[in-house]
């Protein structure tokens, strides 16, 4: 179907900016045009509303009534540009604590009842007007130099102003959730006349083959970006099929018609548990009895209109997954959502990228309707509708990419979404408006969210679970990865190297090595450099896991603690030392108990115990243990700060710093007495020192002893 662009008086929407050009002043003229739109179009949203009570009372329990976010956007940009020290006073203290931060929408059981003092719509709207007249006078006398990079002020305001385009379709959802009598249709927010009203008229969707290839991400584009949309990420994407359409709401009324919201089967345990808190059994925004399939009605964002049923299915993730299992089991076809590298396929057949086009090409960047519209409306490529209409749910939850790090003016716009229960939807919908009308943009909301989102099923292999934890956030973990991985500090070398370039000079039989303690694996990937077989062993399972992942080439994401609750994240993986899997396929990580070793199928020629005697609760046990395992010939290394902990080792099983017969005995006489009989010492003892970052500003200096013995 060819479009015909019905211009019907939709509030004015601009392009978002490109970051380059030549002439800064024509840059400074651009910026206050868009931040002046974006401003006015969000103001015109509100005039949607009928009643005070639509201001005033939550759409949702789990969101802030619609006041909250009147005023939001504006404190925004005070917010921001007071802590980027961009200005140096605020205009109302106390609206801008109390807009400032949105409530993350929790999970769906959890009530939030704080009660706020919220201000006046008109005391509100003074106060708005105070803001755009600050920020208009901000972007004519602001330093412009181009590009604009993260640095420069113009950034603060294209934040406030992409900020802003996100709150323009959140509070778009959150209007369509109110009591629609407290709310009222504007023609200047027009829905889409064609709809079929009976489900036979709607065309039949189908499935089209989609070849696999390489998707690199990883925002190159030089418009605004969030902190997630940059570094980079390569996936490789099998062969997969995709539905030619969205699923319509004729498409989805047969899981609904099929039982599928009375059969737990379809449903993952998160998704049948938000089905019986909210008793769904139909899509939130159908209205009437689905027994009645004649009489539904569906609830766009100002009216309620006779069913639309090849409009696309707007349903939250656990819902789309349903279906997709139903699909499955009736076609005996690997139905699912597809994830965020086979959407970045899909949409490959779309030409160009806002801000480029000349004409959108699809129900996106408010360009045709405020309102969906027919899923056979926008021809694509071979498909309709991979950009705009509804978003696309994924199965993908959203994360971080190889080298991302977060912006310091809105360093939680991104992370706390990194939980692996966010998952990512793509392509835009009828009001995605500048960013999120980007090809590069990722968004993710919780799963049982609703947005004006419906989705797309594929026909593929590839699996993937909402379940994992993408960044590990467990402190123990990330200090010593950061610790044997991490930079180095205070010019002290690297430990775990340290002591495996000693221990390489000091064996002559590189056949098998054991690294107990081995922690995150530091060592026993360096050990591998030069050992045909290396053990590594630890007695955390956490540890073991780390090491294994990191054997697997795959890298492995951390968060340090800066200071108090602000963390910065970091990521290892093996190629960064110039390691490979030739080197993890040599080393055997293995969860166990340095007091409680099992027998050794051979010995070794090396034995690496770094930082582990006096973590031990039986180090003179262990030391009998492991000189059995041990060649004739063979090295052992002893590397420690012996601080006896009574924590970690009963007193009475401390090598040394005690007093015996009440004199003073330390750790290396005591070494010295328990070896000798089977070990001659190779060198004197000799000072190691490490260096374990606990905050930004907090490290632990610590001076390691390593003594040197050779199996008789
Ligand atoms: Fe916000």
């Amino acid at each position: 179907m060819t479009t015909q662009h019905p211009q019907r008086g939709l509030p004015a929407t601009t392009r978002t900016l490109l970051l380059t050009g030549n002439d800064p002043e024509q840059k400074r003229q651009q910026l206050l045009t868009y931040f002046r739109q974006t401003w006015e179009l969000y103001e015109s949203l509100f005039d949607c509303l009928a009643d005070e009570k639509a201001y005033y009372t939550k759409a949702i329990s789990l969101r802030h009534p619609l006041i909250f976010y009147f005023g939001h956007t504006a404190t925004f940009y005070i917010n921001k540009l007071m802590a980027g020290q961009w200005i140096d006073s605020r205009l109302d203290p106390k609206i801008e604590a109390m807009m400032a931060i949105g409530v993350d929408e929790m999970s769906w059981d959890d009530l939030d009842n704080s009660h706020y003092n919220w201000p006046s719509v008109s005391e509100l709207r003074d106060y708005r007007g105070q803001v755009r007249t600050l920020v208009e006078q901000f972007i004519q006398t602001m330093p412009l130099t181009l590009p604009i990079d993260w640095e420069s002020p113009a950034w603060v305001i294209l934040m406030g102003i992409e900020h802003e385009r996100i709150h323009l379709e959140t509070s778009s959802v959150l209007i369509r959730q109110l009591p629609v009598e407290w709310v009222k249709p504007q023609p200047h927010w027009p829905v889409c006349p064609q709809a079929r009203h009976s489900r036979q008229a709607v065309p039949e969707n189908s499935l089209v083959a989609v070849a696999g290839g390489q998707v690199i991400q990883g925002k190159t584009d030089q418009t605004y970006g969030w902190d997630n949309e940059y570094g980079r990420l390569v996936s490789e994407v099998q062969p997969f099929q995709a539905s030619k359409m969205l699923v319509s709401n004729a498409e989805f009324f047969q899981f609904v018609a099929a039982g599928g919201y009375q059969q737990q089967r379809w449903w993952d345990d998160e998704g049948w548990n938000w089905k019986t808190f909210a008793q769904a059994s139909m899509p939130t925004f159908w209205v009437g009895s689905a027994e009645q399939p004649e009489t539904l009605q569906l609830r766009l964002m100002t009216e309620e209109v006779a069913m639309p049923w090849d409009w696309p299915a707007e349903v939250n993730q656990l819902e789309a997954a349903a279906f997709c299992r139903w699909k499955a089991e009736e076609t005996g076809q690997s139905v699912q959502l597809p994830a965020e590298s086979e959407w970045m396929l899909l949409r490959e057949q779309v030409d160009g990228d806002h801000p480029n086009w000349e004409q959108e090409p699809g129900n996106i960047n408010l360009a045709y309707w405020a309102s969906s519209c027919p899923v056979d409306h926008f021809r694509q490529g071979d498909f309709f509708d991979l950009v705009g209409n509804a978003w696309q749910w994924t199965t993908t939850p959203i994360n971080g990419f190889e080298g991302f790090r977060v912006h310091p003016l809105y360093d939680d716009f991104s992370t706390p979404t990194f939980d692996g229960k966010h998952a990512l939807i793509k392509g835009g919908s009828w009001i995605s408006t500048g960013n999120e009308a980007l090809k590069s943009s990722r968004y993710a909301f919780r799963r049982h969210f609703f947005q004006h989102a419906g989705f797309r099923y594929v026909v593929s292999s590839h699996k993937e679970s909402m379940s994992q934890n993408p960044y590990e956030t467990d402190n123990m973990v990330s200090q010593y990865l950061d610790f044997q991985y991490g930079p180095e500090y205070f010019g002290v070398a690297n430990y775990a190297k340290t002591l495996a370039d000693i221990a390489v000079g000091l064996t002559e039989n590189h056949h098998r090595a054991l690294d107990i303690g081995c922690a995150t694996g530091r060592a026993s990937f360096e050990l591998a450099r030069h050992f045909e077989q290396v053990v590594g062993l630890d007695y955390s399972a956490r540890f073991i896991d780390v090491a294994l992942q990191l054997t697997s080439g795959e890298d492995f994401r951390y968060v340090t603690q800066e200071e108090g609750d602000l963390v910065e994240y970091r990521q290892v993986r093996l190629k960064d030392f110039d390691l490979d899997t030739t080197q993890a396929s040599r080393i055997h990580f293995v969860q166990g108990d340095a007091c409680n070793l099992k027998p050794q199928p051979e010995k070794y020629d090396l034995v690496l115990a770094a930082n582990l005697l006096d973590r031990l609760r039986q180090p003179e046990r262990f030391l009998r243990d492991i000189s059995t395992m041990i060649c004739s010939g063979g090295v052992l290394m002893l590397s420690s700060p012996y601080t006896w902990l009574e924590e970690f080792t009963p007193k009475e099983n401390w090598l040394g710093g005690i007093r015996e017969n009440g004199e003073a005995l330390t750790t290396y006489q005591a070494l010295q007495r328990m070896l000798s009989a089977e070990f001659e010492e190779i060198a004197p003892a000799q000072d190691i020192p490490f260096v374990i970052r606990e905050t930004a500003r907090k490290y632990q200096h610590t001076l390691a002893q390593l003594t040197l013995w050779r199996k008789r």
